[in-house]
């Protein structure tokens, strides 16, 4: 019977066309609004050389034609020339997600001879202060001096700035600054509230009124600077009422393999209990694609519960968020709280109304990260309780 069931899945389940291969989850960011796991406890060690080579085939084969690098940092791997020279004999379009460090001008003409397409750099803030103080670390300097390798390199490059209460009030000039350093895209990422950035939501999620006049200003540069630089902005989904078709449907064109080898429909599924996380070492891709218990849990349509089972919209937004279901009301089955009909969405309105009222006695938004601790001495010291993403334990490296 299962078989047949398989068979049937199968037949209706295209192939995976994105495959997101995070290399590794070290780090040499401490981001706070990171959406890598928050407890290590259950990570196993890094797939090898060879399991990258095999993946990639592996999914090239099935029909994948993206491939993102990232992490964590994909440049702490030594071997990712050799990974990225494959997936080009292969034909991926090959996008390196990094935040620059430990991008060299030698890294960077080997990473171009064996064949990224383009490189996607993240920058925290357009102000030292803030990038430092968010990733916890003094990078902005060598960001800016990467961002001008990757031009001179002659890459196409994607910047990538993730947005909240913070930066929000600086989008205009985080627009400048993407310009300015010659970016074809800037992509304003509002944050997702998945892994640290869900710890640190009280001090991260903005109000209505910052978002409402970060639009604006997103809107007026837009038609101030052409096609010179493509901006995206989309509105977070907690203020939205209708939840986002995320990963563009479960199990339906993306894949991640995470850093030691399971295979998984996003980033976060791996908090979901009750799962199989199929190891890449023991089972083939093309087996947990189109038969593991995971990829078809929440294919389709056909687990939804009620209101979602007769939506008119089920088919739009396949019930959102499964892993924000599950985070925030407890059963990945139900609803997207963020959905205006959920019978969960108070729990949206509670968390945007505690992060005001934290605003509120904290002195109000858009005055920086003035009262907020960091962890690394050398940044400037202040006195809050964010908490910053801590590296993977020893264990976990190669
Ligand atoms: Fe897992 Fe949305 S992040 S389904």
């Amino acid at each position: 019977m299962d078989e047949i069931l398989n068979k049937a899945g199968a037949d209706q389940v295209g192939p995976p066309l994105w495959l997101l291969a995070e290399l590794s989850y070290r780090c040499p960011l401490h981001c706070a609004f990171c959406y890598n796991p928050v407890d290590y406890s259950q990570v196993g060690t890094e797939l090898d050389t060879a399991g990258w080579l095999s993946v990639l085939s592996q999914a090239r084969e099935m029909g994948a034609v993206q491939l993102g690098l990232s992490g964590g940092e994909p440049l702490v791997r030594p071997d990712l020339e050799e990974i990225v020279a494959h997936a080009r004999s292969l034909g991926f379009y090959i996008n390196l997600l990094t935040s620059g460090v430990g991008l060299t001008p030698e890294r960077l003409d080997a990473l171009k001879e064996a064949g990224v397409d383009h490189i996607q750099l993240s920058f925290q803030d357009s102000t030292r202060e803030l990038n430092d103080f968010l990733s916890n670390t003094r990078t902005f300097e060598l960001k800016q001096r990467v961002a001008r390798m990757i031009k001179t390199a002659g890459y196409p490059m994607v910047m990538n700035c993730v947005m909240h209460r913070y930066n929000l009030p600086h989008i205009g000039q985080i627009i400048d600054m993407a310009v300015e350093m010659g970016a074809e895209y800037l992509e304003l990422a509002n944050t997702q509230y998945y892994g640290w950035a869900l710890l640190n939501r009280d001090l991260l999620l903005p109000t209505a009124k910052q978002l409402h006049d970060a639009e604006a200003i997103v809107e007026q540069k837009r038609r101030q600077i052409g096609s010179a630089c493509q901006l995206l902005f989309v509105v977070p989904d907690y203020f939205e009422g209708r939840p986002k078709r995320c990963m563009n449907g479960w199990g339906n064109v993306f894949m991640v393999v995470t850093p030691d080898g399971r295979a998984l429909p996003c980033h976060a599924a791996r908090d979901i209990p009750g799962l199989v996380f199929p190891d890449v070492r023991e089972e083939t891709l093309r087996h947990i694609w189109y038969d593991s218990p995971l990829f078809n849990a929440y294919r389709g349509t056909d687990w939804m519960r009620e209101p979602c089972r007769s939506c008119p919209e089920k088919e739009k937004d396949l019930g959102g968020c499964r892993c924000q279901a599950l985070m925030l009301t407890g059963d990945a089955r139900n609803a997207d709280p963020v959905c205006s009909l959920s019978p969960h969405h108070h729990l949206i309105d509670d968390a945007i109304a505690s992060a005001a009222s934290m605003q509120a006695a904290e002195g109000g938004c858009g005055d920086g990260p003035a009262r907020v601790v960091a962890r690394d001495p050398r940044v400037q010291p202040v006195e809050a309780p964010i908490q910053f993403r801590t590296n993977p334990p020893r264990h976990l490296s190669r």
